[in-house]
């Protein structure tokens, strides 16, 4: 819940603590990239949405109904974009951890081995996702009614809109990486894979 101040009439969204230190990811990801990544950039789109929605009959709705309320009207776009983005960072802060990588727990291990062949297929086809998304975006983990597939999105674009379940995402937004990579957008992201990725979180929000 997002309740800051109960003397407003509506609650604020809410900017997430990070969950881990701004430095727990060096030497993959920077605590420069991630001082500005979650204090600036995060910070802006939680910001933003608050004064977007103020007096408007999306305050007080849940981030989820704010996107779901938003998503594909061409007269919210700015709304969306700041209310997804703010989903997607706080999901994809989650979706890393120091140490992480490595395999991940058995139940989802099976499911990635039916859906994918093996682990490396994934992490090749999560890596070839991250790598070709054209511009701003996102690669995903998904679970669909017929296992886990790989999908991308665009911008602020998110898979909450459809029908996809989303286990964990990778920012491919340069502001994700390029102080410590620049444009070496593949380095950012086997280096994601191998030594961060969170497959503990997938594995949660298996359904
Ligand atoms: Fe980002």
């Amino acid at each position: 819940m997002t309740n800051i101040d109960v003397s407003e009439a509506a609650a604020l969204h809410a900017l997430p603590p990070l969950p881990y230190a701004e430095d727990a990811l060096d030497p993959v990801i920077s605590a420069r990239t991630i001082g500005f990544h979650y204090g600036k950039h995060h910070k802006g789109y939680v910001d933003t949405l608050n004064k977007l929605i103020a007096g408007t009959e999306l305050e007080g709705l849940s981030l989820e109904k704010v996107i779901a309320a938003t998503a594909g009207k061409a007269d919210k776009t700015a709304i969306f974009n700041n209310a997804a983005q703010t989903w997607n960072h706080s999901f994809y802060w989650r979706s890393l951890r120091p140490k992480g990588g490595g395999e991940p727990p058995q139940a989802l291990m099976q499911k990635i081995e039916a859906s994918f062949g093996s682990l490396e297929t994934c992490k090749k086809e999560l890596a070839t996702a991250a790598t070709t998304q054209f511009g701003s975006g996102w690669a995903w983990l998904v679970q669909e009614v017929d296992g886990l597939k790989v999908v991308k999105s665009g911008n602020a674009e998110t898979p909450l809109t459809g029908k996809s379940k989303p286990l964990l995402t990778i920012d491919v937004w340069e502001h994700a990486y390029y102080l410590d990579y620049q444009n070496r957008r593949a380095d950012y992201v086997n280096a994601v894979l191998d030594k961060l990725i969170n497959w503990g979180l997938a594995a949660e929000n298996l359904g």
